[in-house]
């Protein structure tokens, strides 16, 4: 485990590794036009030969090849389950297109100077140490070529109709939680500097939305699902009564005919100096 060093571990959840596939999968989906909009306005093109880090279940990796059809995919993870996963399910894309690697983001084992773009989507956020984790994509990437993070920052995070109550306050609990063991739920505004420190050049940055009257209201249920909130309550992050609270809040939320959510994202791009 220790070559994570990170707070995402896909064995943690236990027996509800079925429902985090769904909720990954929702995540990446919903909105993904937008958000591969985005990534293009910061430098992503067709036939870049392309490094995807922490690419876990695939749906983003799956994404990419549909979009960028002449480009060439490595996606790496460092979970063998997830890894094994996506492989299965992408076993039909041929390896001139498609390859995997498992390894660390820490130490990729990949050669210096091979990629035109490093895509690194809600990993940043779980690492102990992101500029270490950055050196060394930079150390990939071809002179010129771009480190790409998507990432979220809870200060941000966005908006939920009806009001659930307590979300905000568990997000803050959340977000000291994830800063205790290591990770960082504030990412999203440290990326400008994160990318300037490890020697990135021309930093950049924007912002997109999900908004479930764009992109449908599922996703977010599983977002927002109470039984996610389980592991806060066994870890004494909440009450019971609070997880009751929450509870209720969310069956509300699920009913109401008007409800609606909106999520930020924040994309920052760097490029490797010539
Ligand atoms: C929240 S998931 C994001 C998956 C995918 N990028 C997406 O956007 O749907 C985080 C991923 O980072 C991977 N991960 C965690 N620590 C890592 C490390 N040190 N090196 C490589 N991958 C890591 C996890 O296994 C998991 O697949």
């Amino acid at each position: 485990m220790s070559a994570h060093r990170s707070t995402y571990h896909f064995q943690s959840f236990d027996n509800r590794e079925e429902a985090e596939l769904l909720r990954l999968r929702e995540q990446a989906l919903m909105g993904w036009n937008n958000q591969f909009r985005t990534m293009v306005g910061l430098g992503l093109q067709d036939g870049m030969k392309v490094l995807e880090v922490g690419s876990g279940p695939g749906f983003i990796t799956e994404k990419l090849l549909e979009d960028l059809p002449g480009s060439e995919i490595t996606a790496l993870d460092i979970d063998e389950v997830l890894l094994n996963g996506a492989r299965q399910r992408l076993s039909h894309i041929p390896a001139s297109r498609l390859q995997w690697v498992q390894a660390s983001v820490y130490e990729t084992g990949l050669p210096e100077g091979q990629y035109d773009i490093v895509i690194a989507r809600l990993l940043f956020l779980h690492l102990h140490q992101p500029l270490e984790a950055a050196a060394e994509l930079k150390r990939v990437l071809k002179p010129g070529g771009k480190l790409l993070i998507v990432d979220i920052d809870d200060g941000i995070f966005g908006a939920v109709h009806p009001e659930i109550d307590l979300l905000h306050s568990l997000l803050s609990k959340l977000t000291k939680r994830q800063a205790a063991s290591g990770g960082n739920r504030h990412i999203g505004r440290g990326l400008p500097r994160l990318l300037t420190q490890a020697g990135f050049a021309d930093v950049d940055m924007d912002a997109c939305v999900q908004h479930s009257d764009l992109h449908g209201i599922e996703g977010f249920k599983r977002q927002f699902d109470i039984e996610r909130f389980t592991s806060p309550l066994k870890a004494g992050l909440i009450t019971e009564s609070e997880y009751e609270q929450l509870s209720r809040s969310y069956a509300q939320f699920v009913q109401s005919p008007d409800a609606y959510a909106m999520m930020i994202y924040l994309l920052a791009s760097g490029t490797k100096p010539e």
